[in-house]
C-alpha cells in the first residue's frame, strides 16, 4: 500500500482533472517509481487510491510498454534497434551489453543493474543508434559511447 505521502501526491494529480480516472497514468508511474513494478499490490494500491476498478488499472497498465509487469534492474535501457539504427550498429550494441554487462534483451543482469529492452523506434532516427535509460535519452552511440555513458548508472 502506499504510504500517506504517496498518497497526497496522488490526491494533488487527481485534483487537476474533473474524473478521476484521469489520473490513472500517472498514478501508475508513481506506483512502478514506488514498488519498482507494477505488481499486483502495486495495481491493488492505484485502484484504491484513485477508487476505480482494478481492471481498469490493469487494463490501462498493460496497454503501454513504459510500465513494467516484472521485476527489473535498477536502471532499464531501452535501446531502439529498428531499421536506422541497425543500419548504424544497434545490434553490435546489443551484443555489447550482453558480453561487458551481461544483460540480454528482455533481460536484467545477474548483479541487478541493468535491464535491457529493445524498441521499435524511439523517434531519433537521424542521430541513430539511440537509447533511453531509465528517462534519459542518449543518441549517436558507439561502443565506447555506450560504455562512458553507462558508468554513470551505479
Ligand atoms: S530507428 Fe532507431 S530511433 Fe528510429
Amino acid at each position: 500500500m502506499f504510504n500517506e505521502t504517496v498518497l497526497k501526491e496522488i490526491d494533488g494529480i487527481k485534483a487537476r482533472y474533473p474524473d478521476r480516472k484521469s489520473a490513472l497514468l500517472p498514478s501508475l508511474y508513481i506506483a512502478q517509481r514506488e514498488f519498482g513494478w507494477l505488481s499486483d499490490e502495486a495495481m491493488v494500491s492505484v485502484s484504491k487510491a484513485l477508487n476505480v476498478p482494478e481492471a481498469m488499472v490493469r487494463g490501462t497498465a498493460s496497454f503501454y510498454s513504459m510500465y513494467k509487469h516484472k521485476p527489473v534492474g535498477r536502471h532499464v535501457i531501452q535501446l531502439c534497434t529498428n531499421v536506422s539504427c541497425m543500419i548504424l550498429g544497434a545490434e553490435k550494441l546489443v551484443d555489447f551489453l550482453g558480453s561487458r554487462y551481461g544483460v540480454q534483451p528482455n533481460g536484467t543482469s545477474e548483479d541487478g543493474r541493468f535491464s535491457l529492452v529493445i524498441m521499435e523506434c524511439i523517434g531519433a532516427c537521424g542521430t541513430a543508434p539511440a537509447m533511453l535509460v531509465n528517462t534519459d535519452f542518449h543518441e549517436n552511440l558507439s561502443e565506447k559511447s555506450l560504455e562512458d555513458i553507462l558508468e554513470q548508472y551505479k
